[in-house]
């Protein structure tokens, strides 16, 4: 009867393995476990990295948890070379830091880099990238770094960003480019009104993009949008102090990929520069823009709350005809109401070779100064429906 009592008890344990194997889905890598150090001085890249080769190489769906305290993070790179693991989110409670030196990132264009990941989920988190140096260095001359953009995605796809907050980048707060299927939300981006260059999210290449509930307060535009962007969904953003949302600098390049199927819903703009702004380099291109709906606004003292720019040439360089190649064309304006800060509160100042056609303005209503706005049109066509003040020059 051996035999058997020893098979029995080999069962029981191969069932007691079976209870007890951890559950793979549930998977969670501690940074601070794997070396990183909550002091905001250790540099804990390495540590986060170890965390991310390991979640790539798990087979469920892991999450790499960052507990709160903050962290030194120098330049990393999150590649999905040699990642097979498509379900990985970063649970951050902590803080992380870029360092103090800007000159360590200031170089290297991103600080935290994520490169051809599929599946990968951020959810809370602060990103202070410790700009306020370069700033100033800007402020005082030519001869700084250009600055690292504080979280990029590149040629990714199935993104989520929920929840994060980012402050004081040294450039981008957050571009996406070459991605695919991006939802963004609940995300908050501080910088002050005057710093350089510290664009909100910049969207470029992608498509299938969402942002949705996210208040932006920074020094150059809000969201901003590149060639080769299309279904892109904008909603429920504050956005201010900072330059609007903008569509460009688009045609730059004379070979560009067009921008197309955008939507920008509930936004409010407080003390803006610009609040939806189509702009363009006054130079041949084959791109274009078309299919873009403005709807629901609020803009309040807004320097220009409606802006088409066709001819944008800084310091007069390269525009041989001082015109723009890029074609504009199916742009909806609707529900758009509040105050402008300069008496032109619509600008349609379209190319002279290309002009923007199909621009539709319905339930428009801005003001200056509780008097009458005035709106300016040049190769603009379309039509206006409802009610348009200032009245449209269309
Ligand atoms: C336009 O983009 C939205 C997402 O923003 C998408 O749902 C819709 O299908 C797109 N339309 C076309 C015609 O591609
Ligand atoms: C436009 O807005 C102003 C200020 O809110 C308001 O007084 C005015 O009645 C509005 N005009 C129309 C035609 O709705």
């Amino acid at each position: 009867m051996e035999a058997p009592k020893s098979f029995l008890f080999s069962m029981l344990l191969f069932l007691i393995s079976i209870i007890h194997k951890p559950s793979l889905a549930n998977e969670v890598y501690n940074v601070v476990k794997l070396g990183a150090k909550s002091d905001g001085r250790t540099d804990s890249s390495k540590s986060f990295l170890d965390a991310w080769t390991a979640a790539c190489r798990s087979t469920g769906s892991p999450t790499i948890y960052v507990p709160p305290g903050r962290y030194l993070l120098t330049h990393a790179l999150f590649s999905g070379d040699n990642c097979k693991n498509t379900a990985i989110t970063f649970r951050i409670d902590g803080t992380l830091i870029a360092p103090s030196d800007y000159r360590v990132i200031g170089n290297i264009k991103n600080w935290i880099k994520f490169e051809q990941v599929n599946g990968v989920s951020i959810l809370g988190g602060i990103l202070d990238a410790q700009g306020s140096a370069l700033w100033a260095c800007k402020s005082k001359g030519p001869n700084c770094p250009l600055g690292a953009t504080s979280l990029e995605f590149g040629n990714s796809e199935h993104v989520v960003i929920q929840g994060l907050t980012s402050i004081n980048s040294q450039m981008f707060n957050i571009v996406i480019s070459g991605c695919q299927n991006v939802n963004i939300q609940g995300v908050k981006i501080t910088s002050p009104g005057n710093s350089p260059n510290t664009d909100g999210i910049h969207v470029t290449s992608s498509t299938g993009v969402t942002i949705t509930r996210t208040a932006i307060r920074t020094g150059d535009d809000c969201i901003s949008i590149g060639p080769g962007t299309s279904n892109l969904w904008i909603e429920q953003i504050i956005c201010g102090p900072g330059h609007g949302i903008s569509i460009g600098s688009l045609g730059r390049d004379f070979k560009e990929a067009g921008v197309q199927n955008v939507t920008a819903q509930t936004v409010t703009f407080t003390d803006t520069e610009n609040g939806f702004r189509i702009k363009t380099w006054a130079k041949p291109s084959n791109g274009f823009v078309r299919g873009i709906h403005f709807q629901q606004a609020t803009m309040i003292n807004v320097d220009n709350p409606i802006i088409i720019d066709q001819n944008y040439c800084p310091h007069e360089q390269g525009c041989p005809h001082q015109a723009s190649g890029v074609k504009i064309s199916d742009i909806s304006y609707e529900d758009i109401k509040g105050t402008s800060a300069t008496q032109v509160a619509v600008k349609f100042d379209c190319s002279k070779e290309k002009p923007c056609s199909g621009i539709v303005m319905e339930n428009v209503n801005l003001s200056y100064r509780n008097k009458a706005a005035r709106s300016s049109c040049s190769s603009a066509d379309g039509s206006a429906r409802g009610v348009v003040q200032p009245s449209s020059c269309l």
